[in-house]
């Protein structure tokens, strides 16, 4: 079928692709809510792909819950060569269903109870250089404090001489495939490997693997007696009995490195920026962190009520990810539409966390709204759902918790962004365009 054939039988949407794709790029949160308010609630956008999008509850939920078939893999050459070959975004259905199996649990529960004092830690050397007077730029430690996290509760990297050596090796990588020329040839879909960019990215990945492998097998030494969530992967078994393979686990530690390190920087910074510009808000969450003090139990931080509000509200304003994408291997009826197999379908997180009904008053920070009501999956997206939701919940969950609650505890700061925080893309995501100014005010006694 021709794709205009193929776009009149589905939900109207902006006409001009090269447009749609530079706004996106720009502002993804203004555009897909203004395409929801003037094409309705479920439109097509034509950007790299042809894709139906909504932000209506009953149509996420469909998204989120459809059968374990429904969805396929969406096939970059791109992402690929960055992530590899081998691991679960390379896998759809059932084999994604088992894969995760191995994955998912050993980023939550009772794992997390050993890994409080570490994200304590990589807060606090990330942040201890700064002193009574100082003036920063939230977004660089935060960049320290989310690599850092990793490196100690995923790698299981745990002197300072083995993350710096991971540090150096995460530079290089993230250069090679953040490199305008890697990125150009990879968007042309340039598949052969003599290109310099490419090569010099395939030795970044290959000592990048190296480390990797060394941390597996330190692990398997180790056994569950590491507190790493690797230690848990590599301990781990199918029904069957057998393990998952070692390059299956370095690819899978390799987009954990790169879906966990940014997401969780911009949070930091919106819960900040958020916290220092909703004054009232501060003044409620030190009420509740005070009398615990500043070396509480990480455990006892992560059950506080508005805690837990004003982290899921921070996540609310501006959804890291604004939107989570499937293509069809099945066809999907969507309200009145059927749309075709080999589609792309997406769930909007930007205007599902906007809308009316569920959030009043939807762009103000009040995290209140989280204590007065529990909003379902298919109500607040921020780490998408289903069969691929994020692995990395409740670890950035509680990651954001630890981090606020040791700097919030330790010292006062004051902000220096005036005005409405406007958004820009770094990399591949937004943030807020200054990185989010501090003054620290004085430690606290
Ligand atoms: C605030 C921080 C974070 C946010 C907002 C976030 C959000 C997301 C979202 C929306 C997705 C796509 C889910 C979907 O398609 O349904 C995703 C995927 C993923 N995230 Fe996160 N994430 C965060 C932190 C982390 C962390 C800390 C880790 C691990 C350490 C992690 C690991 C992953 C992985 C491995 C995937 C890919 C899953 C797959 O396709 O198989 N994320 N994340």
């Amino acid at each position: 079928m021709t794709e205009t054939a193929l776009i009149a039988g589905l939900p109207p949407g902006p006409p001009l692709r090269l447009l749609q794709m530079f706004r996106y790029l720009r502002d993804p949160y203004t555009t897909l809510r203004g395409y929801a308010q003037h094409y309705g609630n479920l439109f097509t956008v034509r950007t790299a792909r042809l894709c139906v999008m909504t932000g209506r509850p009953d149509l996420v939920r469909q998204i989120i819950s459809a059968p374990v078939d429904q969805y396929g893999v969406n096939y970059e050459p791109g992402p690929a060569r960055v992530l590899g070959t081998n691991g679960t975004t390379r896998l759809a259905g059932r084999a994604l269903r088992r894969e995760r199996r191995l994955i998912v649990p050993h980023f939550q529960g009772e794992t997390l109870n050993a890994l409080g004092g570490m994200i304590r830690e990589a807060t606090l050397d990330a942040f201890d250089k700064f002193r009574p007077g100082d003036s920063f730029v939230v977004r660089d430690p935060a960049i320290d404090v989310a690599l850092d996290v990793i490196l100690r509760t995923v790698f299981g990297a745990d002197t300072a001489e083995r993350r710096e050596t991971f540090r150096v090796a995460v530079r290089a990588f993230s250069k090679g495939f953040g490199n305008p020329a890697f990125l150009i040839l990879t968007a042309l879909r340039f598949d052969k490997e003599w290109p310099p960019p490419y090569r010099r990215f395939a030795t970044a990945r290959q000592r990048l693997e190296a480390l990797l492998q060394d941390a597996i097998e330190r692990a398997r030494e180790e056994g569950l007696a590491g507190a790493a969530i690797l230690n848990r992967v590599v301990a781990a078994r199918y029904d069957d009995g057998t393990p998952m393979s070692d390059v299956a686990i370095r690819d899978n530690m390799i987009t954990t490195l790169i879906a966990g390190h940014e997401t969780s920087v911009v949070s930091l910074c919106w819960g900040l920026y958020w916290l220092h510009r909703e004054k009232r808000c501060l003044d409620l969450l030190m009420d509740e962190l005070t009398p615990l003090g500043p070396d509480a139990d990480p455990m006892a931080w992560a059950r506080l009520p508005y805690l837990d509000a004003v982290v899921k509200e921070t996540l609310r304003l501006w959804p890291v990810v604004t939107d989570i994408n499937r293509v069809l291997a099945q066809p999907m009826q969507l309200d009145r539409y059927e749309v075709p197999a080999g589609t792309n379908i997406a769930a909007s997180s930007a205007i599902l966390h906007y809308d009316p009904d569920l959030y009043p008053d939807a762009e103000a920070f009040r995290p209140e709204r989280f204590l007065d009501r529990r909003f379902g999956p298919h109500e607040y997206l921020p780490f998408g759902g289903g069969e691929r939701m994020c692995p990395g919940s409740h670890l950035s969950v509680f990651e954001l918790k630890i981090a606020l609650a040791t700097l919030l505890t330790r010292a006062r700061y004051t902000l220096l962004d005036e005005g409405t925080m406007t958004v820009k893309r770094m990399g591949g995501m937004m943030t807020p365009s200054s990185g989010v100014r501090l003054r620290l005010e004085e430690l606290r006694r």
